[in-house]
C-alpha cells in the first residue's frame, strides 16, 4: 500500500514536473538560433590575395559552428544551421575534384537544411551526396521540404524553384503547391523559412502567397545585409563566397510567429584556427589538386611542340634595360613565390594571374619546364612577344594599356578589392625613354 502511495506520488510529481517541463519547453520553444550563410560560389579556402578577402573557408566554419554548438548545448537552445546553397562553380576541370571536396566537407558541418541552385548539379547529382547532405528543393531529384525539430523548437524548410527548371505554364501550379505546403507546415505548429532564388526585391513582389516566417533572398556581393522585419517576416541576404555567417537569435510568439530578432555577424577571418578535424580531408585535397595539374601539365607538354610566342622578361630586358629593372623591382616580379609561400603554386586556380600564359598555348606549365615564364611580367600586359624581340619594328598585341586598362584582368574585385589605377600604377611606372635623355632606347 505504501509502495502504491509512494508511486503514485511519484506518478504524481512526475507528471507535474513533466507538466513544467512542457510549460518550460513551450516558453522555451519561442526562443532558438538560426546560423545561416550564403553562397560558397567555390571557395573551399579563401585566397588570401588581401587582408581584405582573407575570410571563410570550411575549415574556419567548422571551428566556428563547433564552438557555437557546444556553447548552446550548455544552455540548451535549439539551433539550425542552413544554407541557401550555391557551393561550387565549374569554370575548368580541377572544379570537378574542388566540388567533390566542398561536398564532402559541407557533409561534415551537420548542416541542417541547404538549398540547391542550379550550379550545385553542375557535375551531376551523385557528386552532391545527396544521402549525405540535406538538399531541400522542388527539383524532383530531392526532398522538397526539411521538416527539423531540435529542443521543442519545429522549422519547416522551403526552397523556391529556380526558374529555368520549370515550365511557364508549370509555375502557377508550383507557387501553389509550395503556399499550400507553407500552409500546412504553419498549421502544424512549424516556424517556416523559405530560401528563394532571387534577389530581395525581385523576391518581395514575386513571392507565393503563403505563411513565410523566414524568407532567405540571393545575396549580391559578400556582405550580409541587417535582417528587416518585413509584413511580419524576417527577410535575410546572406552574402557570397562563404565569407562570412549569419547568426540570429530568435523569439516567437505561442503561434509561432516571430515577435523579436537579434542579430550578429560571424566573420570567419584568420583569427579562427582551421579545424583539426579537418586536416586530413584539406591534405587529401591539395594532394587531389596537385595530381590533377601534373598529368595536366604532361599533356600539355606534349601538345605543345611549336615555338611559344612568349619570351619571358629576360629577353625583354636586354633591349628595355630601365623597364626591366622597374618590373625586377616590383612584386610582379614575385608573384608565383607568394603562391609558393602557401602552397598553391600547383593549383590552376591562383596560377593564372600569378604567372605567363597559364592555359594558352605555349604559355607557363611549371616551374621546372617553363622557368622563364614565373611571376607577373612584360607579356601579362604587352602582350606575346617572340615577333617583337625579333623585330621591333613590329609591334606588341596589346595596345593603349592605360586605357582599357589591363591591370583589371587580375585587379579584380575579388582578389584585390583596394585597386585604383591611379594609386597602383605609379608604383611600376615605366615607359619609353625620351629620346634627348638617353640615346638608346634602354634608359
Ligand atoms: C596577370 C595578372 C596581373 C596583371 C595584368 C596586373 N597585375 Fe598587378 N599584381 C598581380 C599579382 C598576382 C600581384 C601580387 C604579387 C605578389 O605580391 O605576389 C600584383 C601586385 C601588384 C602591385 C603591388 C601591390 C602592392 O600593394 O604593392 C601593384 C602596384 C600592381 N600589381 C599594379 C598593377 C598595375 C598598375 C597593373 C596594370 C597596368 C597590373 N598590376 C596588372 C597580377 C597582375
Ligand atoms: C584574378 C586574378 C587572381 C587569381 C585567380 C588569384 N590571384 Fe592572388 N593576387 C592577385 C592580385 C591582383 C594580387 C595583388 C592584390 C593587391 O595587392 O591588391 C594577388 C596577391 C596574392 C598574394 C599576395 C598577398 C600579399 O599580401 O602579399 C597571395 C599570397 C595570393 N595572391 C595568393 C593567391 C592564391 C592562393 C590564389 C588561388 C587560390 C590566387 N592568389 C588567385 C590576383 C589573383
Ligand atoms: C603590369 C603591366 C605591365 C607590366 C608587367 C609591364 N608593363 Fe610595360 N607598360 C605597361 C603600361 C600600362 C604602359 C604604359 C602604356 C601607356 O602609357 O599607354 C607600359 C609601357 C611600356 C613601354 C613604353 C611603351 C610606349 O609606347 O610608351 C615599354 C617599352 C614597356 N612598357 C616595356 C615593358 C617591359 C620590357 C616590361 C617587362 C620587363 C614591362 N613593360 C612590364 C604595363 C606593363
Ligand atoms: C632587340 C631589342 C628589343 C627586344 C628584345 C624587345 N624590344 Fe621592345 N622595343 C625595341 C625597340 C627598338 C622599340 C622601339 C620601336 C619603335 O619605336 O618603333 C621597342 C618598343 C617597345 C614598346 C613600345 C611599342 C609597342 O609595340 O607597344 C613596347 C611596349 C616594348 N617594346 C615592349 C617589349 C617587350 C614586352 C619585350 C619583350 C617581350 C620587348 N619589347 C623586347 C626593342 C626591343
Amino acid at each position: 500500500m505504501k509502495l502504491k502511495i509512494g508511486l503514485l506520488l511519484l506518478k504524481h510529481s512526475l507528471l507535474f514536473l513533466s507538466g513544467m517541463l512542457l510549460l518550460s519547453s513551450a516558453v522555451q520553444a519561442s526562443s532558438f538560433t538560426l546560423v545561416y550563410s550564403g553562397n560558397l560560389n567555390g571557395e573551399l579556402e579563401p585566397c588570401g590575395c588581401s587582408a581584405m578577402a582573407n575570410f571563410g573557408g570550411i575549415k574556419r566554419r567548422a571551428t566556428a559552428l563547433s564552438a557555437l554548438r557546444q556553447q548552446l548545448a550548455e544552455k540548451d537552445q535549439a539551433l539550425f544551421v542552413v544554407s541557401n546553397g550555391g557551393l561550387i562553380t565549374e569554370h575548368d576541370s580541377s572544379d570537378r575534384i574542388r566540388s567533390d571536396y566542398i561536398f564532402s566537407g559541407m557533409a561534415s558541418l551537420a548542416y541542417d537544411a541547404i538549398a540547391v541552385q542550379s550550379h550545385d548539379m553542375g557535375f551531376g547529382i551523385d557528386l552532391m551526396l545527396p544521402d549525405q547532405l540535406p538538399w531541400v528543393s522542388p527539383h524532383p531529384a530531392f526532398p522538397d521540404r526539411r521538416l527539423l525539430k531540435t529542443q521543442g523548437t519545429k522549422l519547416a524548410v522551403f526552397s523556391w524553384p529556380e526558374f529555368q527548371w520549370v515550365a511557364n505554364s508549370q509555375l502557377k501550379k508550383v507557387d501553389e503547391d509550395l503556399s499550400e505546403a507553407l500552409r500546412a507546415a504553419k498549421k502544424s505548429g512549424y516556424i517556416t523559412l523559405l530560401f528563394s532564388p532571387l534577389e530581395k526585391d525581385d523576391a518581395l513582389k514575386k513571392l507565393p502567397a503563403g505563411a513565410i516566417d523566414i524568407l532567405v533572398v540571393r545575396g549580391r556581393d559578400e556582405q550580409i545585409k541587417e535582417p528587416e522585419l518585413i509584413n511580419g517576416m524576417l527577410v535575410i541576404s546572406p552574402g557570397t563566397r562563404g565569407m562570412l555567417m549569419g547568426q540570429l537569435e530568435l523569439q516567437t510568439d505561442a503561434n509561432g510567429a516571430i515577435t523579436s530578432h537579434s542579430h550578429q555577424i560571424i566573420e570567419l577571418s584568420d583569427q579562427l584556427a582551421d579545424a583539426e578535424s579537418l586536416t586530413g580531408w584539406y591534405e587529401q585535397y591539395n594532394d587531389a589538386i596537385s595530381q590533377h595539374y601534373k598529368a595536366l601539365v604532361k599533356k600539355r607538354k606534349e601538345k605543345d611542340e611549336g615555338q611559344s610566342p612568349y619570351v619571358g622578361a629576360q629577353s625583354c630586358g636586354i633591349c628595355h634595360v630601365e623597364q626591366h629593372k622597374i618590373w625586377q623591382e616590383s612584386q610582379h616580379a614575385n608573384a608565383l613565390a607568394s603562391l609558393t609561400e602557401v602552397k598553391k603554386d600547383f593549383d590552376p586556380h591562383c596560377l593564372g594571374c600569378h604567372t605567363v600564359g597559364f592555359e594558352q598555348a605555349g604559355g607557363y606549365l611549371d616551374q621546372y619546364i617553363t622557368a622563364e615564364l614565373a611571376n607577373v611580367q612584360c607579356e601579362n600586359c604587352h602582350g606575346t612577344g617572340r615577333e617583337h624581340s625579333q623585330n621591333p619594328t613590329i609591334k606588341l598585341p596589346n595596345q593603349q594599356l592605360l586605357e582599357q586598362p589591363v591591370c583589371l584582368k587580375c585587379h579584380n574585385r575579388e582578389h584585390s578589392p583596394e585597386f585604383k589605377l591611379e594609386e597602383y600604377w605609379p608604383k611600376i611606372e615605366h615607359g619609353l625613354a625620351k629620346p634627348d635623355e638617353n640615346q638608346g632606347i634602354s634608359g
